[in-house]
């Protein structure tokens, strides 16, 4: 998306397939410096008649043939008190329809009228309102999209650092988008070595290191926890470890992602209802992966590591056994009593791996880990877990600015204990249906050793979030792509 801020007065509309998107509160009249007096007053009369009210998210598009720009979109942003980034967000959301059902590719956000509005956050809600998977439809998706939009602020103002911002916002929602076309992409053609080959070109395109290990290295490396999932698919496990240096930087951060391209469940295996979407198990990778990419681009002062371990989890004649007893890369012993709590037996290696390999200041892991996610907090925010506060705290801000919303739960010894092994050191589950989100964390915990260490548990974000009018239910959301990189280059120059 082409972005341009302009100061008010400065702005030159194009005609045809454009429209003026004018945000205005329920509790204070539209205002804006740049409308013609004829359609200022087709607003008022609109608002006196009770058709305009302001409400969060109403969208109101009337043509405006005699004016500069084609057609005005009315766009209510609720109480004035209530103004977020999230609330601006959704109403571009809202937009996404109407903007294309009148066919319109060039948006002018007017905020002539506001002091500080949020435009990047406009940017975002347009960009993740608009994308779409059609990459496997005969007759692709013919939908209009916006693909410029000016931000008309107020005459006084300055243009420079909104301009970066909205730009920022461009760059993080298109690695979003990318992240979400992997979680869409069905199994089939999204294999390990598909994905890991994904990331080996993304590296040389955007400029970082990246190495591919294959099930022999894999193996030499005694990440075994990791084998014992990949060995029930014909389809070799990858582990993909991703490097971004930067010579002033002063410390290194480490990122680990969750890369089950399809979850069966294993021999412990799931239902068939909704089955399907364990397409998705791969979220966490994608958002390491495509975080990766928009950090070499913006390329801040700080070092990244990045390690997703990639495979399936399937049934084959040589799938591990519930009972199976592996040890993992630091010799720790666990007991597979559920071939279905998988993502913990890749990430403990993973993890493990990382925190030997790189000595990371910190690290962060993603992963959709876990359906007590969705039982504790549904599908608007995500459990976040950790050894460090300040690492959980920068998180949960961030998320909070961003819509990835997250909400810290407990990871007392009380819940570790409850992963004490009968004949090996730990057992990969708990008790049924007791705080399996917490317990999942507790045991990735004893792979992370001294490393301040933060979980974020994204099987309830990752995809089929409804009700947020920027998402879309049947698609993946890129939850921890705007998250991890905001956070990746809060940690520059630290
Ligand atoms: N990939 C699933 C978690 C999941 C479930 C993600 C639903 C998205 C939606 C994970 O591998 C899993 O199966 N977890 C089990 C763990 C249990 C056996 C301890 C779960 O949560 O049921
Ligand atoms: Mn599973
Ligand atoms: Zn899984």
């Amino acid at each position: 998306m082409h972005i341009d801020v302009v100061k008010s007065g400065n702005e030159s509309f194009e005609r045809g397939g454009a429209c003026l998107v004018l945000p205005c509160h329920e509790d204070a009249p539209a205002a804006s410096a740049v409308l013609a007096q004829r359609d200022a007053r087709v607003l008022a009369a609109l608002a006196k008649q009770g058709v305009i009210t302001g409400k969060a998210s109403q969208c109101h598009y009337f043509a405006t043939p005699k004016s500069a720009c084609s057609g005005v979109l009315v766009l209510g942003l609720g109480k004035k008190t209530r103004l977020t980034q999230e609330s601006v967000r959704r109403a571009a959301g809202s937009a996404c329809a109407v903007l294309q059902h009148n066919r319109i590719e060039h948006a002018y956000l007017d905020v002539s009228g506001f002091r500080g509005f949020p435009a990047p956050a406009f940017v975002e809600g347009l960009m993740l309102g608009q994308y779409t998977f059609d990459e496997f439809k005969k007759r692709a998706n013919a939908k209009t999209k916006v693909t410029a939009l000016t931000v008309i602020v107020p005459a006084r103002s300055t243009t420079r650092t909104l301009q970066q911002d909205c730009e920022l916002a461009v760059m993080l929602c298109a690695a979003t988008n990318g992240a979400r076309h992997l979680g869409n992409t069905p199994a089939n053609e999204l294999t390990p070595a598909a994905l890991s080959e994904f990331a080996q070109r993304a590296a040389e395109d955007e400029g970082f290191e990246c190495s591919v290990l294959d099930k022999t290295q894999i193996a030499s490396l005694g990440m075994n926890a990791f084998l014992g999932v990949a060995r029930g698919s014909s389809q070799p496990p990858k582990l993909i470890v991703m490097q971004y240096r930067h010579p002033k930087a002063k410390k290194t951060v480490a990122l680990v992602g969750k890369g089950i391209t399809f979850d069966t469940g294993g021999i412990s295996i799931k239902d068939a209802d909704g089955m399907h979407k364990m397409k998705f198990d791969m979220c966490g990778a994608a958002a390491v992966l495509f975080t990766m990419m928009a950090v070499a681009a913006i390329k801040p002062a700080v070092n990244v590591v990045a390690v997703t371990p990639v495979c399936e989890n399937k049934t084959g004649a040589d799938a591990q056994r519930p009972g199976d007893i592996v040890r993992a890369y630091n010799g720790v012993t666990i007991e597979v009593n559920n071939t279905d709590a998988e993502g913990r037996l890749i990430l403990a290696d993973a993890l493990a791996f990382t925190v030997d390999k790189f000595k990371p200041h910190a690290l962060v892991d993603i992963a959709t880990l876990t359906g007590g996610a969705t039982v504790a907090l549904g599908h608007f925010a995500a459990p976040v877990l950790g050894t460090n506060d300040a690492v959980v705290n920068e998180l949960i801000q961030i998320g909070t600015d961003s819509g990835e919303r997250l909400w810290r739960l407990p990871l007392w010894d009380d819940y570790s204990k409850l992963i004490e092994g009968t004949f090996a050191d730990l057992c990969n589950i708990g008790p049924a249906r007791q705080a399996s989100s917490i317990i999942g964390a507790c045991f990735l915990k004893r792979f992370t050793g001294r490393t301040p260490w933060a979980h974020v548990d994204i099987a309830a974000t990752a995809y089929g979030v409804k009700n947020i009018p920027y998402w879309n239910p049947d698609l993946a959301t890129g939850f921890g792509v705007r998250l991890l990189s905001r956070w990746v280059l809060a940690q520059a120059g630290k």
